[in-house]
């Protein structure tokens, strides 16, 4: 039988807080954290004093990070076909393949309980990426390891710790109710029932799903049926969640709820969270690191304001002119241009874009000049900065 994830959980968490006591260099921590998962796995923990247990382990052994890619590629073979009908038999008789290289010597390091956020225009490799990492797909070179195991030669004990949210899949059963898809879910991780019952009662009330469970998945929002995808991913209670796009398509309302839910469910497991977004309410409402992948290569892991700073050269100003006398109508996009670049203007707002370094004295200058009633200093729409990002590469800023 399966001990209570909730341990391992705990487990992780004290590692974590060890780990960042410890100095660094230490290696070797994958097998144990494999024994420590072993261990529950094979049902000998002790279902109290784990922690203790824990420590005393780690303290000996530090452990380093949950998640650990090392130069990790993907190449996939593409066979490539010519137009009309001597493409097609030539394709079937003397195929020729064209190699597209998804993920390019990616490395990087995430720690237990962070939420890391994987930015990237579509066809980056992110799906990719975390396909490797969750054991779904052979990486074609590099190293992974992932919850203390190989992805792919970890077996049950390795996906017992882990889970993978597609956004664009669907584990649920279209014409049952979501409740048939968790019992089954029960079943496959070998759930004690007390266990599934707390968990699935904790689960809905955070995820603030309300009275579904019992209705066909067809009669459910989109919304509703995400949050159900969770609650079916998660009720085996992993460390380790792997998640591609669990707002897509969403409202703004369920996207904040499932926001709201992964801060907690990592607050109160210690769970690490590796997911992507389009969404960059979702990035910068939960990570607190972005890992920023273009064209299969790693082009940025870092802080996301870091990354802001350095990518956003210009500041944006934004102004409320007015200050009564009616004078305010006499600024003119003309007389503003003089200040910096005019994004917008429409009286009383305007917004001018000018050098980072230039922003103090430029809307001294400008308060100086107009009737202002409000001014303010903002950086670029983040979405703009990482389009630009995209667009220039990183490091060429640096
Ligand atoms: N099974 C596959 N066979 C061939 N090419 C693939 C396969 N999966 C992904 N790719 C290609 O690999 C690249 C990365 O894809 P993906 O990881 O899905 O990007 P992202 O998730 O960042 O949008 C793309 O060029 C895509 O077309
Ligand atoms: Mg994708």
């Amino acid at each position: 039988m399966l001990a209570g994830s909730f341990e391992g959980g705990i487990a992780l968490r004290a590692a974590a807080a060890l780990q960042r006591a410890a100095p660094l260099g230490a290696a070797t921590p994958v097998d144990h954290a494999a024994a420590l998962a072993r261990r529950h796995d094979q049902g000998q923990a002790p279902r109290f004093g784990t922690l203790v247990d824990a420590v005393a382990e780690i303290s000996s052994t530090p452990m380093t990070s949950i998640v650990t890619a090392e130069g990790l590629s993907k190449t996939f073979q593409v066979k490539v076909r010519d137009p009309g009908l001597r493409g097609a038999v030539r394709a079937l008789f003397r195929p020729r393949y064209r190699d597209v290289l998804a993920v390019r010597d990616v490395t990087f390091r995430i720690e237990p309980g962070e939420i890391v956020a994987f930015l990237g225009p579509n066809g980056a490799g992110k799906t990719t990426t975390l396909k490797m990492l969750a054991g779904l797909l052979y990486p074609t070179g590099g190293r992974v390891e992932a919850a203390g195991f190989v992805p792919w030669t970890g077996g049950p004990p390795f996906k017992r710790r882990i889970t993978l949210v597609l956004g664009n899949r669907q584990q649920l059963v279209w014409d049952l109710p979501p409740e048939e898809t968790f019992r089954l879910n029960r079943a496959i991780y070998d759930i004690p029932e007390v266990d599934y019952r707390a968990r699935l009662a904790e689960l809905v009330t955070l995820l603030e799903l309300g009275d579904v469970l019992q209705k066909p998945v067809r009669q459910l929002s989109l919304g509703e049926r995400m949050k159900c995808e969770l609650v079916a991913s998660l009720l085996h209670h992993p460390p380790l969640l792997f998640l591609d796009e669990p707002t897509l398509g969403l409202d703004v309302t369920a996207q904040e709820a499932i926001r709201r839910f992964l801060i907690e469910y990592r607050d109160r497991y210690g769970a690490t969270v590796l997911l992507t977004s389009h969404y960059m309410q979702d990035v910068t409402a939960l990570a607190s690191r972005v890992l920023m992948i273009n064209r299969g290569r790693l082009l940025y892991d870092g802080a996301l304001d870091v990354l802001v700073a350095r990518i956003a050269r210009p500041k944006r100003i934004e102004l409320v002119l007015g200050g009564g006398g009616g004078d305010g109508h006499r600024v003119t996009a003309e007389a503003l241009a003089a200040f910096g670049a005019v994004k917008s203007f429409h009286f009383p707002n305007a917004v001018l874009e000018v050098r980072r370094e230039d922003a103090p004295a430029t809307s001294a200058r400008l308060l100086a000049a107009f009737p202002v009633a409000d001014l303010s200093i903002e950086d670029p729409p983040i979405e703009e900065v990482i389009r630009l990002a995209f667009a220039r590469g990183v490091e060429e800023d640096q």
